[in-house]
């Protein structure tokens, strides 16, 4: 099969919004998110008015944030609860609000809120507790929704600068540096702090809402479902075009990541046993028959039986996915990857998509190739599974296939 690739940036082929992180485009960190270039750049290049668009791993929602300034109908999932709450912040009007007054509630308040999960002193200093109890039990008993969204993203930025966490790495976990930071916080005045630090972030967030809304987003139709398995869900309708970043090989663990924020918004260890047993690439799926020469090759050249196990997963996790979705998509698919290496051999991703997904009848338009410049990929520096360092994804790939 021949593969058409061609080098792009989209950073400097789009210049309708002035960086990446620009308006709501990055509320909160979320690893492998879209720059929104990518979806501009394939909405202004290959969507047409009235046409909708899906993304079934969206994580942040990038794909539906810039969907609505484009004026494009979507549909959102992922398995990350987060997504709805992520989205709703990210999309919602601004309206003006005494920021200080619900700061002073907030202190004044004598709810409680205490997370169902056990494990609160391994990430949060005792002495800590009270105030995040207070102040989640706070939010949790708002009426008014709008303060509700407004607020939750700085509580949740503030309250992981109140963990143990170390906010540099792109993993959940504690470091000399992360302890030392809390020890001189207990030293400080912490709980003006706390509170310092909302006001700014909820100002933060209040300002960015009206960056977006200078972007002049469309009222369109929109389905958004985070708490979902990407694999056995039914898509509402048919969808025009497929957008989608999926899980990496050597991904990052999306639902342990985000667990304390999972646990502070009142989630249970059930409710987050349940998302982490259906988590790709670490879960076991069914065997599919893949139409991919490219797979069989890489597959020969991999002998150890973990490594074989890993590949086999991934791969029948995404291709089945996509094979089983594509049936109700009418015109593109746009996956965006990264070529991943197994012991020093790379594995191409994105061809495999391609030939696979020429069976069902769509056409390998072309690869764009992207060089990740700014973004922090998470390819750990030694592989958890294997225990030998990963040579680092180095470029991202945009497959364009178009329906026959
Ligand atoms: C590369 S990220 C997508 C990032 C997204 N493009 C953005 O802009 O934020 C991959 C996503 O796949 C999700 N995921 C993993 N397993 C899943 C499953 N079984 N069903 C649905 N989503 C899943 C993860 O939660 C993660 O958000």
């Amino acid at each position: 099969m021949e593969f058409k690739e061609e080098e792009i940036s989209f950073r400097k082929f789009i210049n309708d919004f002035p960086s990446t992180t620009y308006a709501t485009f990055a509320l909160y960190g979320y690893p492998a998110k879209f720059i929104p270039q990518v979806i501009a750049f394939i909405l202004k290049n290959y969507g047409k008015p009235g046409m909708s668009i899906f993304d079934p791993f969206a994580g942040y929602g990038t794909a539906g944030v810039v969907a609505r300034i484009y004026g494009f109908n979507y549909e959102l999932w992922d398995l990350n609860p987060l997504l709805e709450l992520f989205h709703e912040v990210a999309t919602s009007k601004p309206v003006e609000l005494d920021i200080k007054n619900v700061i002073q509630r907030m202190r004044m308040s004598r709810e409680e809120f205490v997370p169902k999960w056990n494990r609160q002193e391994y990430w949060f200093h005792k002495d800590f507790l009270p105030l995040l109890y207070k102040v989640w039990g706070f939010w949790h008993s708002l009426d008014d929704n709008y303060t509700k969204l407004l607020t939750v993203i700085p509580l949740l930025k503030v309250t992981r600068y109140f963990s143990y966490d170390d906010l540099q790495r792109q993993k959940l976990s504690k470091s000399p540096k992360s302890m030392n930071r809390i020890r001189k916080l207990l030293e400080e005045d912490w709980e003006n702090i706390f509170f310092s630090m909302l006001e700014d972030e909820t100002r933060n967030i209040y300002n960015r809402l009206l960056q977006y809304q200078s972007l002049n987003p469309k009222p369109v139709k929109h389905v958004v479902k985070g708490g979902v398995d990407s694999l056995k869900e039914e898509l509402s309708e048919e969808r025009d075009i497929l957008i989608t970043s999926p899980p990496y090989l050597q991904s990052h663990e999306y639902i342990r990541h985000f667990k304390l924020e999972l646990f502070w918004l009142g989630y249970s260890d059930e409710d987050l046993k349940r998302l982490l047993d259906l988590e790709i690439p670490y879960r076991d799926v069914n065997r599919i028959s893949v139409y991919s020469e490219t797979y069989h090759r890489c597959r020969n050249m991999i002998h150890e039986p973990h490594l074989l196990k890993m590949f086999d997963n991934y791969l029948w996790a995404i291709l089945g996915c996509l094979s089983r979705l594509q049936e109700k998509i009418t015109s593109y698919i746009f996956v965006f990857v990264g070529r991943p290496s197994m012991r020093g051999r790379q594995i191409p991703v994105d061809r495999m998509i391609a030939e696979h997904l020429a069976l069902f009848g769509w056409k390998h338009e072309r690869t764009l190739v992207d060089a990740i410049v700014a973004r922090r990929m998470f390819s750990y520096a030694v592989n958890p599974a294997t225990k030998i360092r990963d040579q680092r994804t180095k470029t991202e790939n945009l497959v364009i296939l178009k329906r026959i």
